[in-house]
């Protein structure tokens, strides 16, 4: 469920209409809807409410990665969300939102010693690690600080799942986690020294995870490790169990039903005791936003092939040309017509600049605004300025309100930032 929806002919966010945004932004723009992040917020604390005594309440920490906008991670932290992060800046940003240390996890398969100790200086939740060399790295660091971080071991089940090979990371052969033997051998390594807190696993098995097969056999992965090292007397009083649940990106796609997620969070972990955290990030934003363009031209070529350009492009919104995903494009305001395929594309010097092809498009004329719904989570987060195009700005819709939370940059601005050596 979303806030994006026509009113008098006009594509509105809540109650602002998007052409009033177009024109004082001016496009491409992303536009979120405050009251669409709280609603999805909401119904994941919702579908947890009736296990709450075997599950207790789970900490809901984002995943900062697909949508990272201080003022979007604002009013998620006013929903009571944490943050799960990846990077010092993205925990820079949660700390900028209002989440607590103690909200934010930081996960991630490359941490550097400086990170590292930027996390155990501020007392954050928990550390996930997802390697042997990086727990010897992380105790040295906590040793040197004197400060004793908890500690959670990303766990490698050998499951991967979801929409695309590119967004897979339980497999056996990704990068992501520890393998499940070697996992164990950590936990006992470092379960009882000083250094290191141990509270738990974690697992993150891929993104965009449609059905709850693979997720049930994962969670079953940890809970029998758990219960592994716990007889061997040693504490195991968390589970981290990622995020990946995927959305639907048209009317007829598959989805995870939120309370059947629940009900078998609670049969596959609910006897354990443990406290839980979820780390959802395009459950949570990817319906919140529209990256709103404008159609600079149709081109029809010879052929009788209607080619549709936008003002937006790959660098914009990065998903169709990395994994060929699906994004709907609605028009702001409609017309009555017969809808003919379009190829819709960018102004981005390749080919792979094409978000669509053959997509039924009812008539389009220069100048109209168009927007690619289902844009808010992992679209403005992987945009960049290729071909010198400014960084596509962010706007925060809330009711009636709305704001610009990312200006785009001027082109004074982008030379500005690459100032000539004097000997050059
Ligand atoms: N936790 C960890 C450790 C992760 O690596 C990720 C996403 C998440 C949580 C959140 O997963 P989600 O709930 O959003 O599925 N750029 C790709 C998606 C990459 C996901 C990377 N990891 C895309 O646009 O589809």
């Amino acid at each position: 469920m979303h806030h994006f929806a026509l009113n008098g002919g006009a594509l509105h966010a809540e109650d602002v209409p998007l052409k009033t945004i177009a024109e004082a932004v001016g496009t491409p723009v992303y536009v979120y809807s405050a009251a669409t992040l709280r609603r999805h917020a909401d119904a994941l604390t919702r579908a947890f409410a009736p296990h709450e005594a075997t599950l207790g309440q789970p900490l809901v920490a984002f995943a900062v990665k697909a949508a990272s906008n201080v003022s979007v991670l604002r009013v998620l932290a006013r929903s009571g969300l944490g943050a799960d992060t990846v990077s010092e800046g993205e925990i820079r940003r949660a700390l900028a939102a209002g989440v607590p240390a103690e909200r934010i996890v930081f996960s991630g398969v490359g941490k550097t010693d400086a990170e590292l100790a930027f996390a155990v200086g501020l007392g954050l939740r928990q550390i996930n690690v997802e390697s042997t060399v990086e727990m010897e790295r992380l105790a040295a660091v906590a040793g040197r600080a004197g400060r004793v971080p908890d500690v959670a071991v990303r766990v490698n089940p050998k499951i991967g799942a979801g929409g695309h090979a590119k967004i897979t990371t339980g497999g056996e052969g990704d990068k992501f986690g520890v393998p499940v033997e070697e996992a164990l051998d950590l936990y006992r390594r470092f379960g009882r020294d000083p250094r290191l807190n141990l509270v738990g696993l974690a697992c993150h098995i891929g993104s965009q995870i449609t059905e709850l097969g693979p997720l049930r056999a994962a969670f079953g992965v940890l809970a029998a490790m758990t219960r592994t090292l716990r007889a061997e007397g040693l504490d195991v009083p968390r589970l981290d169990l990622g995020g990946g649940l995927g959305v639907a990106y048209a009317g007829d796609d598959p989805t995870a039903p939120l309370a059947e997620y629940a009900a078998m969070v609670a049969e596959t972990v609910g006897g354990l005791g443990v406290a839980l955290t979820l780390e959802p990030g395009r459950l949570i934003a990817a319906n919140a936003a529209v990256l709103l363009a404008r159609v600079i031209q149709v081109t029809e070529r010879g052929d009788g092939r209607r080619i549709l350009v936008l003002d937006a492009a790959m660098n914009d919104l990065l998903r169709p040309a990395l994994y060929d995903a699906f994004h709907d494009l609605v028009p702001v305001a409609p017309r009555e017509g017969e809808a003919l395929p379009h190829d819709v594309v960018g102004p981005v010097c390749e080919t792979g600049d094409t978000f669509a092809r053959d997509r039924p498009l009812a008539p389009l004329q220069a100048g109209d605004l168009v927007a690619f719904t289902g844009a808010g989570a992992y679209g403005a987060t992987m945009a960049s300025e290729y071909n010198s195009r400014p960084l596509v700005p962010e706007v925060l819709v809330d009711g009636s309100r709305w704001a610009a939370v990312r200006k785009r940059p001027t082109y004074e601005d982008m030379l500005a930032r690459e100032p000539a050596p004097d000997w050059l």
